[in-house]
Parts: C-alpha cells; sequence; structure tokens
C-alpha cells in the first residue's frame, strides 16, 4: 500500500481562479483538505460570454491569494505536499500560462515535482475521487466549451466516443439564453423559463439523431431556434418561457440519442462500463439529468453525478488528477509548455512514453 499522497492543484484555464488540496483518502478516494473557487462570472457577465484578456488578468491579479488560503484552509506548508499540479491545458492560453508559471514556481522553491494535468483529464477523474468508480468508465462531459463522450480506460487512456462539431451544450444553452435577452451563463436561466413553458410549442430539429457515431452538432438548433423566435416577436414571457422548453427538450432528445449510441460503442470496443459518469456545468440541468438516469439503467449501470461544485470548474479536481498520476511516476520537467489545445487521446502516448504502469 502507498503512503498518502498530498497534492496542491491550480485551475485557471477559463474564467474561475481556484486553488485546492487534496489527499489520498479511504477506499479508493480522495480527502478535499481545501477548495478554494474565485469565479470572474460577474467580470464576464457583461459581455454574455468569457473574455481571454479580462480572464487572464483577473487570474493574475487573485492567484497568489487563492493558493494562500487554500494552503491556509488545509493548514499545509509546502514542505509538507507531496506535489504542484496545475492544468496545462486546454484552455484559454492567458490563464493557462499564470496557472502553469506560478505551479512552477511553487514547484522550483518547494522542490517538490510538478504535475501539467490536462483539464478534461481532471474532469473524468472526478468520479474517482468523489466515488472511487473503478476504470473502464462511459464520460459525457457537457461544459461551455466541451461536449465530449469519452471511454474511460485508465489514467491517461482514454478513448473519444464522440464529439461536437460545432458548439459545445452550455455555449448552446449560453447562446440561446442571449439570443432571447436572459442574463449570462444561461444554463441555469434557459431551464428556468423552460419550467413554465410548452415544449411542443415550437418546431426544433434533432440535428445528428439515429447516426451510428455518437457525435453532437449544435449550432443548426440555435439557427432554428432564432427564426422561430423571430417569427413571434416581439417576445412575450409566455414565448420566452416557450422557445427555452422547446429548445430544452430539444436537448434532452437529442443527449438521449447520442449518448445512447455512445454507450452501444463502448459496450462493443470494451464491454459494459462501471458507470456512466457525467461532468461538467450542463450536468446541473435536471431534465438532462433524468435523461441521464434513464440511460444508465438501460445500460445496466449506474449514474455518477459528482457534486456540482466539483462537476464545474475547480482546483480539486486538478490535484486529483495529478495525485493520480503522482501515484503512477507521472510528473512532468519545469520545461513543459502550456497548451491551449490537448486532446485527451493524445495522452496516451506520454503515458507510454514515461512508462507508467498506469
Ligand atoms: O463546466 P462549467 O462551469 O464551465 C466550463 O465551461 O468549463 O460549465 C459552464 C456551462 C455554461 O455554458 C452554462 O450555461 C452551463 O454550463 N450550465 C447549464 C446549467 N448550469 C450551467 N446548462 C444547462 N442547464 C443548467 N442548469
Ligand atoms: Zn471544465
Amino acid at each position: 500500500m502507498q503512503k498518502p499522497l498530498i497534492v496542491l492543484g491550480i485551475e485557471t484555464t477559463c474564467d474561475e481562479t481556484s486553488a485546492a488540496l487534496v489527499k489520498t483518502g479511504d477506499n479508493g478516494r480522495g480527502k478535499i483538505l481545501s477548495n478554494v473557487v474565485l469565479s470572474q462570472v460577474n467580470e464576464h457577465a457583461v459581455f454574455g460570454g468569457v473574455v481571454p484578456e479580462i480572464a487572464a488578468r483577473a487570474h493574475v491579479e487573485t492567484l497568489d491569494h487563492v493558493i494562500a488560503k487554500a494552503m491556509e484552509e488545509a493548514v499545509l506548508t509546502f514542505d509538507e505536499i507531496d506535489g504542484i499540479a496545475a492544468a496545462a491545458g486546454p484552455g484559454l492560453v492567458g490563464g493557462v500560462i499564470v496557472g502553469l508559471t506560478t505551479a512552477k514556481a511553487i514547484a522550483l522553491v518547494s522542490g517538490k515535482p510538478l504535475i501539467a494535468v490536462n483539464h478534461l483529464e481532471a474532469h473524468a477523474l472526478t468520479a474517482r475521487l468523489t466515488d472511487a468508480t473503478p476504470f473502464p468508465y462511459c464520460l459525457f462531459l457537457a461544459s461551455g466549451g466541451h461536449t465530449q463522450v469519452v471511454a474511460v480506460l485508465g489514467v491517461g487512456r482514454y478513448e473519444k466516443l464522440g464529439t461536437t462539431v460545432d458548439d459545445a451544450l452550455g455555449e448552446a444553452f449560453d447562446k440561446t439564453a442571449k439570443l432571447l435577452g436572459l442574463g449570462y451563463p444561461g444554463g441555469p436561466q434557459v431551464e428556468k423559463e423552460a419550467v413554465n413553458g410548452d415544449p411542443k410549442r415550437f418546431t426544433l430539429p434533432r440535428p445528428m439523431l439515429g447516426r451510428p457515431d455518437a457525435n453532437f452538432s449544435l449550432s443548426g438548433l440555435k439557427t432554428a431556434l432564432r427564426i422561430e423566435a423571430e417569427k413571434v416577436a416581439p417576445l412575450n414571457d409566455q414565448d420566452v418561457a416557450d422557445l427555452c422548453a422547446s429548445f430544452q427538450q430539444a436537448v434532452v432528445d437529442v443527449v438521449l440519442d447520442r449518448l445512447r449510441a455512445g454507450l452501444r460503442m463502448f459496450r462493443e470496443r470494451h464491454g459494459a462500463p462501471n458507470a456512466l459518469v457525467a461532468a461538467g456545468g450542463v450536468a446541473a440541468n435536471q431534465a438532462l439529468r433524468k435523461v441521464l438516469h434513464r440511460l444508465a439503467f438501460e445500460a445496466g449501470t449506474v449514474l455518477v453525478v459528482p457534486p456540482m461544485e466539483l462537476c464545474t470548474d475547480n482546483g480539486a479536481m486538478i490535484a486529483w488528477a495529478g495525485l493520480e498520476r503522482l501515484a503512477l511516476g507521472l510528473t512532468d520537467p519545469l520545461s513543459v509548455a502550456p497548451r491551449p489545445r490537448w486532446p485527451l487521446e493524445d495522452l496516451m502516448a506520454d503515458v507510454i512514453a514515461k512508462g507508467a504502469a498506469a
């Protein structure tokens, strides 16, 4: 049995500045000692989306304090930790540089190993931090920047089953909200409006339905919604609610069909998954969760949805991915570069090159 590890994790790839300390816990889970998350959502809200320059500047201004607070809450010094993990991508490069450079400086001064974590891998492994979910499992990652169905086979071992060919799911919610004059981020607003709406009033397409692969396409849906909205403009409250309900129902139908295809692909290639795992901000949507439950049931597996604060961007998931990597001896040199684009499938070559027993 390996000795328990403690890792500092730093997340700065988008609009959350976060630092956390995570320790090896009981029964294969992790123990979160602290998880400080500073959201920049108010700074970007007026623009209806994340502005990269504003994000990078806010990370520079706040990261030191966020790390100090995470260390303080965990009552630890750098001497007492085993490694420093930072999200090295994919994401907005200005923010990634801030987080990764800070992690390198701490690693250099403390003499502790650096772990350059792939942000998507961190989302993928969160179910192990919270639930010790055994490999292999099927991940549905749906956030403002990503929509992916992934076979999670091991640390660093990912196989993409499907992805979006245009907009991400969260992005589609955000654009719909913007079009209808609702606030940012759009997902929660659209969901709230949809409660009072008629999902059958507007006929919207279900892109990619019935295709054998698990890919998504969402930009056509958004365009169709705009056309329907223009037909009934000026919009009253009920129109907005009905448009939101119709949009959400279309998304639910698309997710059901696309994930069903993804789970079929998973089964054909790897046998039954040990779980269907949802991650990313969109997993907060209750209508979608219902569908995920149904899919897991159909596939004869369980649905694992980590608590919302661990589904959205946070330092604890970076620390945990760093901890899993550190336990396998997968560390990185201080020369490691930030990677604005970094597909999950690229991690396999890295694991093989480092010769880890993942
Ligand atoms: O994972 P996340 O917090 O940040 C990243 O994008 O990385 O996800 C944010 C996204 C936004 O697009 C937001 O509109 C969407 O998740 N979202 C939702 C809901 N809550 C957040 N989408 C649909 N329904 C929700 N309740
Ligand atoms: Zn994310």
